[in-house]
């Protein structure tokens, strides 16, 4: 390899006079064309800030002269949608309840739009996919098993005014006595009815117990939850012989409904969501498997 000399040398570009230990530093220019897409760069970068928002102040950035906004853009997108909507959310609320699951594009609009509804107002108590919380009072709704009713206008009535609040006089009522806090039974008494419960629904009893029970049952509850057990939709009363369970169907569970009574209470959403929204998430609810 040939020692070549680092010195300048005949031909080469100027040195910019800096001298490193006799290593010396060429002047070579940037090139014209590099340096004026450089100035170009800013003087857009100067005229972008002033053309849209970007200069941080102390609430919210400079407008811009040209008045974008991506938050106007969302609203006028919502709006648009909204617009295009109106037309079958309007039909939504004219049709008939009974009618809505036999209109194809009036059910597909109701089912998607329900399933939105149902994600942002239901979902915390009745589960994403609805099937409740197991023994919470947060009933399942992909089953057949219905407290109120699983028709569409019993499922509408039910999301419109609620169950046991206090908001809406139209709320669905109806009180389970409190038969061991309100000493309505003795305890020998309430123990008796939980194995006749525990009978009826399927399970191990106390044979003594439960034909005892049978009689306080009869006398006490089934005016509500009717006498072979099977419940009552007028009052909300559960079927007590099916394996469904609102707060569970161990000894414990029941004597802790039938000594203290649950009194479930669910918020009536008409002040909260539209007659279209309750519409759309009862046809979503009709159709997630138990509607009748
Ligand atoms: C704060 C909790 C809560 C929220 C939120 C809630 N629910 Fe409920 N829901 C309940 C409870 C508790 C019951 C059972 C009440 C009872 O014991 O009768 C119930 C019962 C129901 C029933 C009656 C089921 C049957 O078997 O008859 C329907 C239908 C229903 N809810 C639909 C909805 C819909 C649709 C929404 C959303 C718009 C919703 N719920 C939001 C708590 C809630
Ligand atoms: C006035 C009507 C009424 C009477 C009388 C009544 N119940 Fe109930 N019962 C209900 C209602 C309504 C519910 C649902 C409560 C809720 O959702 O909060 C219920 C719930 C229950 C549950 C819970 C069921 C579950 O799925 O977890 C049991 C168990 C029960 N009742 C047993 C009895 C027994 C035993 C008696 C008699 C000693 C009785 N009930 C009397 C109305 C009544």
């Amino acid at each position: 390899m040939s020692k070549k000399s680092i010195r300048h040398q005949e031909g080469d570009p100027n040195t910019t006079g800096h001298n490193w230990d006799g290593i010396e530093e060429f002047d070579n220019p940037m090139p014209r064309w590099w340096l004026w897409t450089f100035y170009a760069c800013i003087a857009w970068a100067l005229l972008y800030t002033i053309a849209y928002p970007a200069w941080p102040m102390i609430s919210r950035a400079t407008p811009g002269l040209l008045g974008a906004s991506t938050r106007a853009d969302v609203a006028a997108e919502i709006q648009l949608f909204a617009d295009r909507n109106a037309p079958i959310r309007a039909k939504l609320e004219a049709t008939e309840l009974t009618e809505i699951t036999s209109d194809p594009e009036l059910l597909d609009f109701a089912n998607n739009a329900g399933a939105a509804v149902f994600r942002t107002w239901c979902a915390q108590c009745h589960g994403s996919g609805a099937a409740g919380v197991q023994a919470s009072g947060y009933p399942n709704l992909l089953d057949d098993e219905w407290l109120w009713g699983g028709d569409m206008e019993a499922i509408h009535t039910t999301i419109t005014h609620g169950i046991r609040n206090t908001t809406d006089e139209d709320a669905r009522i109806s009180e389970m006595p409190r038969f061991g806090v309100d000493e309505l039974l003795e305890k020998a008494q309430i123990d008796e009815v939980v194995q006749h419960v525990l009978a009826i629904s399927g399970q191990e009893y106390d044979a003594t117990q439960a034909t005892a029970g049978a009689v306080v049952f009869a006398d006490n509850c089934a005016g509500c939850h009717m006498e072979d057990g099977t419940g009552n939709r007028d009052v909300g009363a559960p079927n007590l012989t099916d394996a469904i369970w609102l707060y569970g169907g161990n000894v414990d569970a029941l004597t802790h409904s039938v000594a203290f009574s649950r009194a479930g209470v669910m918020p009536n959403w008409s002040t909260r969501l539209s007659e279209a929204d309750i519409r759309a998430v009862a046809t979503y609810v009709h159709g997630l498997g138990g509607g009748e």
